[in-house]
């Protein structure tokens, strides 16, 4: 029994992640497992209401009683500054400590891709980030803010620990697609903080001999996807690098209907989620893509011993894509339900 927590959240998440479910159900009567679900309303909606986020029970709850947390988009206009999906979504990421965010970035047709002459089997990489470091950590501030004087400072932090956790990661995945596997950085540049990256994939390489392991500054990487975008298999990079390549990455496939991803720990409950927010412009038009957030649930399936499953999802996600039979986003005329149909049909 796969247990999976549903933490839809604002916006087009309660939507999308309808749609994934409707696509991980159909796909335990064809595969033959079963799934048990709790839905959690961590919502704007109960924010506004009761003035809690993540309360203490609920974030037990899911750290103790789920394999994993199938998570749609936290974001509302009503809520200012968004303190709700603040709290929500990097107190999962902290306190959970999730340090892996994997984003699978695959061309299915290269009509979605804005480079010439590359099709699907041209772009076919794993962006591996750091999901808790770097210059994100919140360390810093800004000295005499609001006059003339002002001076803001952040601190890049990058651990010994963070680098070879993330490392053995992605050294992994690289032994079980191409073998290879590039580290991003500005080591030039940020000398110590992403000099520790380097020194610390130089000293695992030998570990994984059939993996090839290489270097890139990020800026070189940024154009090297753009015109060599087949050279990419494992991309790593520390937080902040990680964020922008990734979108980068997700841009030349699709945009952020097709991308999807997942937050984990080993040994920890897993998070999956669309990596597009809660597009509060189209809720309830029936334009929201839920393939993000079903390709998210085909990831939470692999990575719990259904791999056949997985790629079914996947493989029904492009034909609809060829097909056309997506929602506007992607060039279709089909809604949210028409879509999450032929999906499930297809399965
Ligand atoms: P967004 O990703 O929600 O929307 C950007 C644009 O893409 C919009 O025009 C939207 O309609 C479109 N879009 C996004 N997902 C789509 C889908 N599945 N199908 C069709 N079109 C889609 O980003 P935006 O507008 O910057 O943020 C809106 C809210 O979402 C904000 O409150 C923001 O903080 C939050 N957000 C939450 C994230 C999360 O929960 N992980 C990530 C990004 C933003
Ligand atoms: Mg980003």
């Amino acid at each position: 029994m796969l247990r999976i927590a549903l933490l839809p959240g604002d916006g087009i998440g309660p939507e999308v992640i309808a749609s994934a479910l409707t696509v991980l159900e159909r796909a335990g009567q064809v595969f033959g497992f079963q799934i048990s679900t709790r839905w959690f309303d961590n919502s704007a909606e109960r924010y506004l209401k009761t003035g809690e986020t993540l309360p203490d029970a609920d974030f037990r709850a899911l750290r103790d009683d789920f394999d994993a947390i199938l998570l749609g988009a936290f974001g509302d206009p009503r809520v200012p500054s968004n303190i709700h999906a603040k709290e929500i979504l990097l107190g999962l990421r902290q306190r959970l400590d999730l340090y892996v965010n994997l984003r699978p970035v695959k061309l299915v047709d290269a009509r979605l891709c804005p480079l010439k002459d590359v099709g699907p089997g041209d772009l076919d990489m794993a962006i591996v980030r750091e999901n808790t470091e770097s210059i994100y950590v919140g360390i810093g501030g800004s000295f005499k803010p609001d006059t003339d004087d002002e001076v803001a400072q952040n601190t890049m932090l990058t651990t010994r620990k963070g680098a070879d956790r993330l490392l053995k990661f992605a050294f992994e995945l690289a032994g079980q697609r191409r073998g290879r596997l590039v580290l991003c950085d500005k080591a030039n540049a940020i000398e110590s903080a992403h000099g520790l990256w380097r020194k610390a994939l130089k000293a695992m390489a030998p570990q994984y001999p059939n993996v090839k392991a290489t270097t890139l500054y990020a800026d070189v990487a940024a154009m090297r996807m753009v015109t060599h975008p087949q050279e990419f298999d494992v991309v790593v990079g520390d937080n902040m690098i990680g964020d922008i390549l990734s979108d980068l990455a997700a841009a030349l496939v699709g945009g952020l209907g097709l991308a999807p991803s997942s937050s984990t720990h080993p040994g920890r409950v897993a998070m999956y989620e669309p990596v597009h927010g809660s597009a509060p412009d189209i809720v309830g038009t029936g334009k929201a893509n839920p393939l993000a957030a079903i390709l998210s649930a085909a990831m939470l399936l692999r990575d719990f011993g259904q791999p056949a499953a997985a790629a079914a999802i996947e493989a029904a996600c492009a034909q609809s894509v060829v097909d056309r039979e997506v929602t506007p986003d992607l060039g279709g005329t089909l809604t949210t339900a028409q879509v999450t149909a032929r999906i499930a049909g297809a399965l």
